[in-house]
């Protein structure tokens, strides 16, 4: 379970304006919740996540998961608890490193500092199992350089890597905007099988309204650091892409969503 409690990030641009891309978030996550994400560039997604990481501090308000109140916890030790994928598929990799290697470093991440990293038989074969179940054909790579895979095979390990200890909660910022519709498709799909498969909790932030309407339990729009519409249940089991536009019209004819980040939606969508 993952609480925010009136959650607030500000930033002071350099001589400008100060910016609450945070602006006193409240949220419980249930175990188990599969959450999704939108919202126009600049809206707070990132930071949201980064506030949860731990890579972006608060300046009010707590966060507890899992039990733990972890607002005052460094990033590293909420690495423990916490997985994360990013839009850059050579982020959170070593390129020289082949598959194996890579995952065998993950699953050291977070525990006694010092053991190092071994690739053991037991390692190979449950890498190859879990990378063969979400990804058919990956396993054969496994002595590869992780360098020479496409991005989405690279996605795939990446999201591999970052569950393998079964975090209590999965974040995931636009880790498919970076590739081809048909590679985005795919790591979108292992993505969604493995989070059902395992129950794990996550966060996931998609540029796409597609992904948003088909995918997850929960759909969260953030709008200047605040979250507007939050639609779960059976309402978000029903939620077809023509209904979010739908909801974005509302907002916007409500004064909660302004006319540029209604438009920006819009063309999201189109
Ligand atoms: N490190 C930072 N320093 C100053 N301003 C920042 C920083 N990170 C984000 N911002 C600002 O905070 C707001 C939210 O940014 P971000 O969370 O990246 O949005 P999103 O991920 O929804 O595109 C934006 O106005 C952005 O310019
Ligand atoms: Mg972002």
């Amino acid at each position: 379970m993952l609480e925010l409690h009136d959650a607030t990030v500000t930033f002071a641009a350099p001589g400008g304006p100060l910016v609450r891309a945070v602006d006193a978030v409240s949220l419980t996550l249930p175990a188990g919740s599969f959450v999704v994400v939108i919202g126009t560039n600049g809206s707070g997604k990132s930071t949201l996540l980064g506030s949860i990481a731990g890579t972006v501090r608060l300046d009010g308000g707590r966060i507890r998961l899992a039990g733990h109140d972890i607002t005052r916890w460094p990033e590293h030790r909420r690495a423990r608890l916490v997985g994360r994928v990013f839009q850059d598929p050579r982020a959170g990799t070593a390129s020289s490193l082949t598959v194996l290697e890579n995952i065998a470093v993950a699953s050291q991440r977070g525990l006694r500092a010092g053991l190092g990293w071994a690739t053991t038989a037991a390692l190979r074969e449950e890498a190859a199992a879990r990378l063969g179940r979400i990804a058919p054909g990956l396993e054969t790579r496994l002595d590869q350089p992780i360098g020479s895979l496409s991005g989405g095979q690279r996605q795939i390990v990446t999201l591999v890597m970052a569950t393998w200890r079964r975090p209590e909660l999965l974040l995931l910022d636009e880790h498919t905007a970076a590739l081809d519709p048909a590679a985005a498709d795919r790591v979108v799909q292992a993505t969604a099988g493995l989070i059902r498969a395992d129950r794990l909790t996550a966060l996931m932030v998609t540029h796409s309204l597609t992904q948003a309407a088909s995918l997850g339990d929960r759909l969260l729009l953030v709008h200047r650091g605040r979250i507007v519409l939050d639609v779960q249940g059976p309402a978000k089991r029903r939620l077809s892409a023509d209904d979010l536009a739908a909801r974005f019209d509302a907002l916007r004819r409500g004064d909660q969503l302004d006319d540029e980040a209604a438009r920006t939606l819009a063309e999201l969508y189109a």
